[in-house]
């Protein structure tokens, strides 16, 4: 690239203005752009197993419409995602193909098994929770499309956030199985959850490049850092104990010294070798071979109804 062209660049992110799909840009930092959204966006998709697992089986009528909505919004949110990423020159097929055949990722939190409803509560508030620590700041992010995507995804995530405390608060208030159910579930999604936000700042190839181009606004440290600031109280006020002995408030720092995750489990989980990623794919794949008929369907009615217009 002309190093003209990348100073202009540069400083029009530093300026805080928004790119937009027609402005020029770098090679890297669109390949950056369809690689995170990308990402992203088959977490959304992907997302929607671990919770769907249980659609059937919610307590009562009124968590089953409640967690259907809250898989259908997950599937919008990828559909967003996809669409911000288009708008890069990528077809939604193409990344769907990555998806499908290990070339791409998405996030490692949805390769662990959801075995008890009080999972549900977990996924909400910790899950939820770590996503929306990560997407908020997200919003100011300096690619348009993305910025503006994430502006209704994070009100969304809100609410299930609050589900999922929801949740965790009937289980840890209930019966004494209740309360077992809940703390399992948190001891089972802590450790997990705190890997969402990606390998230590350390070890993370993206974070200096992405930070000087406003495609990520905080490194991985400082968001899980946030993370277990704001969920430890949290854990307090449902009573429930954080799984890490370790944990303490540092009255110097004004934060919570916490144990890092095993950090060779992460790199197993996203090497393809979680406890869920065989059967994840495996669904994707399904459902994709499966709804081969209705996306032909489609274009045929396309193509019949381009016809008639021409005749
Ligand atoms: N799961 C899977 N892969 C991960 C994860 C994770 N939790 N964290 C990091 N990685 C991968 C990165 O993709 C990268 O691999 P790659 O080069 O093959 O793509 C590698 O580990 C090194 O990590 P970083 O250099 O730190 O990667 P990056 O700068 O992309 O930061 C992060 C990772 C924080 C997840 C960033 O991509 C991001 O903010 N993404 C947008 C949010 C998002 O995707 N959320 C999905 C989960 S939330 C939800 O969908 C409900």
């Amino acid at each position: 690239d002309d190093p003209e062209k990348l100073a202009a660049f540069q400083a029009r992110i530093d300026r805080g203005e928004k790119i937009e799909p027609k402005d020029w840009m770098p090679e890297g930092y669109r390949k950056t752009l369809i690689r995170q959204i990308g990402q992203h966006a088959h977490s959304e998709i992907v997302g929607q197993l671990p919770e769907g697992n249980w659609v059937t089986r919610a307590p009562t009528l009124e968590r089953k419409a409640i967690l259907l909505a809250k898989v259908q919004d997950e599937a919008g949110h990828g559909l967003y995602l996809y669409c911000a990423a288009e708008t890069l020159g990528v077809s939604r097929d193409a990344l769907t193909e990555m998806l499908l055949d290990g070339r791409m990722k998405y996030s490692s939190i949805f390769n662990y098994p959801t075995l008890t409803w009080a999972d549900m509560g977990a996924v909400g508030w910790l899950v939820d929770g770590a996503a929306i620590m990560n997407q908020v700041p997200l919003q100011r992010t300096s690619y348009g499309p993305y910025a503006r995507a994430m502006v209704r995804i994070c009100k969304e995530e809100s609410f299930h956030q609050r589900q999922g405390f929801d949740i965790m608060m009937k289980m840890a208030n209930g019966t004494e199985a209740q309360r077992r159910m809940a703390q399992d579930a948190l001891n089972r999604f802590w450790y997990p959850s705190l890997m969402m936000f990606g390998p230590s700042d350390k070890d993370s190839t993206h974070s200096a490049q992405s930070m000087k181009w406003r495609i990520k606004m905080n490194t991985n440290d400082e968001l899980r850092q946030k993370f277990v600031d704001q969920t430890v109280p949290q854990a307090e006020y449902l009573g429930l104990t954080v799984p890490d002995p370790d944990l303490r408030w540092n009255e110097e720092t004004g934060h919570y010294d916490f144990t890092e995750p095993d950090w060779s489990e992460f790199m197993e989980v996203i090497a393809g070798n979680g406890p869920c990623n065989r059967d994840r794919l495996e669904a994707r794949n399904r459902a994709w071979d499966e709804g081969a008929w209705v996306r032909e369907g489609l274009m045929a009615h396309a193509e019949k109804r381009r016809a008639a217009q021409v005749a």
